[in-house]
């Protein structure tokens, strides 16, 4: 087989009516030999039912119902427990909502040969925002500058959701003890990848708010991320200076 592998793109959803269609098509198009796994936490907007209409004229398309909004990391840590159980090589981060293009996934799809895991990042040379508030905007720049000083995490855009994995990468991290319930599951993940000495590489993307329907970004979620990222980077001092203990590592 040429390429990277069998390839799923997990997409999850909550209230995206408005876009489940539309952004499912635009995959088919753009990545046809990708199947697409579509996470939906029994949307009151009735997402689900319409997910389940793509999947019955595609078997491409899937559907992974849960029973109430339990947060993004949780749906990926259930969709990409599917995908790896289902025998995919490759799995993909994307939101429902026309944030991420699907356009864009060959670039990323295709960095995969130097990486164990792409990020499509905003705040590298070349990459951008569209339509974005200012006041979303400095809460992107600002999470993103404390995840980098607090966790020594060299990565310019470690909060965004538009990625691909290698499932090696995922099996070497290991999804069972991921507590992260919201956003900083994308921030949890990227430091796991990278503290295992794995290969992280971002490649620009341009983000475009949504048209339809309402973020579900929210005070509770931002608080989640701060103090998870706190906690892990208060840690970092002390597991630095085991690692400096250990014997025999640079000979002097
Ligand atoms: N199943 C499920 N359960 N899906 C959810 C949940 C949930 O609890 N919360 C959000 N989603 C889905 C949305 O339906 C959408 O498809 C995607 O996750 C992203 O949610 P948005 O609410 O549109 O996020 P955003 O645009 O505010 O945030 C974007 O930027 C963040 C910060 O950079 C996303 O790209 C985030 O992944 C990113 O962390
Ligand atoms: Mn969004």
């Amino acid at each position: 087989m040429s390429g990277p592998g069998r390839t799923l793109v997990v997409v999850p959803t909550y209230d995206e009516r408005e876009n489940i269609e539309s952004v499912v098509a635009r995959l088919r198009a753009a990545v046809p030999e990708a199947d697409v796994l579509v996470v939906d936490d029994a949307s009151p907007d009735g997402t689900g039912a319409l997910a389940d209409g793509l999947a019955s004229a595609d078997d491409a398309v899937h559907v992974l119902h849960r029973d109430r909004k339990a947060g993004l990391g949780a749906a990926y840590v259930a969709g990409f427990g599917w995908g790896l159980s289902r025998g995919y090589d490759v799995l993909v981060e994307m939101d429902a909502d026309g944030s991420h293009q699907p356009e864009q996934l060959p670039t990323l799809l295709a960095a995969l040969d130097r990486a164990d895991l792409v990020l499509g990042s905003r705040w590298v040379p070349g990459g951008s925002v569209v339509n974005w508030p200012a006041s979303r905007q400095l809460l992107s720049r600002g999470g993103n500058t404390y995840v980098r000083l607090a966790l020594g995490l060299p990565l310019r855009d470690a909060t965004g959701g538009f990625r691909v994995f290698r499932r090696q990468t995922l099996e070497a991290i290991g999804l069972d003890d991921v507590a992260s319930t919201g956003y900083c599951f994308q921030v949890d993940l990227a430091w796991r990848t990278q503290r295992l000495g794995l290969t992280v590489v971002e490649v620009p993307i341009e983000f475009v708010e949504r048209q339809y329907g309402r973020s579900k970004m929210s005070g509770a979620i931002v608080r989640e991320a701060l103090w998870r990222v706190t906690v892990w980077g208060a840690g970092r001092p002390a597991r630095a200076w085991q690692r400096r203990r250990e014997p025999a590592r640079e000979g002097g």
